[in-house]
């Protein structure tokens, strides 16, 4: 197979099309067979359920090519099943998880010559998705649906690759307490744009979100999770029933406490703490685990010890194992990959 001519070395966070995609049905009560499209276009009722209400749900994993020039794909049972929990919570019909994982291997076969080689620092990003199609006008869910996943080859999320990051925390919310916040629903993206455009208007590269409750403990930014090190090196995540779980989150934690020998607390994380660690990383599929160097809480300035300039030393680490896993440097633990 002959890769596509990309600058795979420069690509951003972006759509490029690729040749397929996956389409599956649910009518009637059922999924269809499901099938490879090269129709990148979706043409919809002007009333579909999607349209008027938000009923939509998505995932990001990735491919990648390893070091002796196979294409993996990290974890896809865990975004399958993180999937059924979004539908479940959006009332939309549960896509079963082996029908998942078989369709992202088909539709990452069908795309292999857009997999970014090894050493190019390109990943195949996977977008599986899910809405309601049919017209509806009351507020009620739809009864037909479309799951459909696309395929692009994306570089770092962050403009200008790993360096560290400066957020801001504001007074935005993204999820409401006991809401969808836990969820990969469209709706939750949508209600962080205001605060990352703002955000990015103000020269920050993200908004700190926090409880909604209280506002008195870190949650997430809306695209990734956060992981903190603390001064005596334990990694602390944030439990919060509103933020998404995420797979690379979960990875990391198990890579710090399994390759890194570390300790690892998932336990609330209070505003006030943030001046106490000495790393500070945001993760995600998209954001790897990506480097903040500060963080400006209504004009306080936050600044965290690994500084401006680098990744913390820990970060690196934890960045290290878990892209050397997903590359094929370094064993991965069974079923991973
Ligand atoms: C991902 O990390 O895959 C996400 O879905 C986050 C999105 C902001 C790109």
């Amino acid at each position: 197979m002959e890769k596509k001519q990309l600058d795979w070395e420069n690509l951003g966070f972006g759509y490029i099309s690729t040749d397929k995609r996956y389409v599956s049905n649910f009518k009637n009560g059922a999924w269809d067979a499901g099938t490879l499209t090269s129709d990148a276009n979706i043409v919809l009722n002007e009333c579909a359920c999607v349209f008027q209400y938000a009923q939509t749900c998505f995932e990001g994993l990735k491919a990648y090519t390893t070091m002796d020039g196979h294409i993996v794909i990290f974890r896809p049972d865990l975004n399958g099943k993180r999937m059924e929990e979004s539908a479940r919570a959006l009332e939309m019909p549960i896509f079963p998880v082996e029908r998942f994982v078989d369709a992202v291997v088909k539709t990452v076969e069908a795309n292999a010559a857009y997999v970014p080689p090894y050493g190019s620092g390109a990943t195949l990003y996977i977008r599986p998705y899910m809405m309601g199609t049919n017209p509806v006008i009351g507020v009620k869910p739809a009864n037909e649906y479309q799951f459909r996943i696309f395929t692009t080859p994306v570089g770092p999320y962050f403009k200008g690759g790993v360096r560290p990051l400066t957020l801001r925390i504001t007074n935005f919310d993204r999820a409401a307490p006991h809401g969808t916040g836990h969820v990969k629903a469209g709706l939750n993206y949508a209600m962080s744009l205001h605060a990352s455009v703002t955000a990015h208007a103000e020269g920050y590269d993200e908004n700190m979100f926090l409880d909604p409750a209280t506002r008195t403990k870190v949650e997430e930014t809306g695209g990734a999770n956060f992981v903190f090190v603390t001064k005596d090196n334990k990694v602390v995540t944030p439990k919060s029933e509103s933020i998404l779980p995420s797979i690379t989150r979960r990875s990391l934690l198990y890579v710090a406490k399994e390759y890194l020998g570390m300790e690892v607390e998932e336990r609330e994380v209070l505003v006030d703490e943030l001046k106490d660690f000495a790393e500070c990383g945001l993760c995600g599929t998209a954001a790897v685990i990506s480097p903040v160097g500060k963080i400006v809480n209504h004009g306080e300035e936050i600044c965290f010890p690994s500084g401006m300039n680098e990744m913390g030393t820990v970060t690196k680490k934890l960045y290290e194992t878990l892209t050397g896993i997903q590359m094929g440097r370094i064993t991965a633990p069974e079923g991973w990959i």
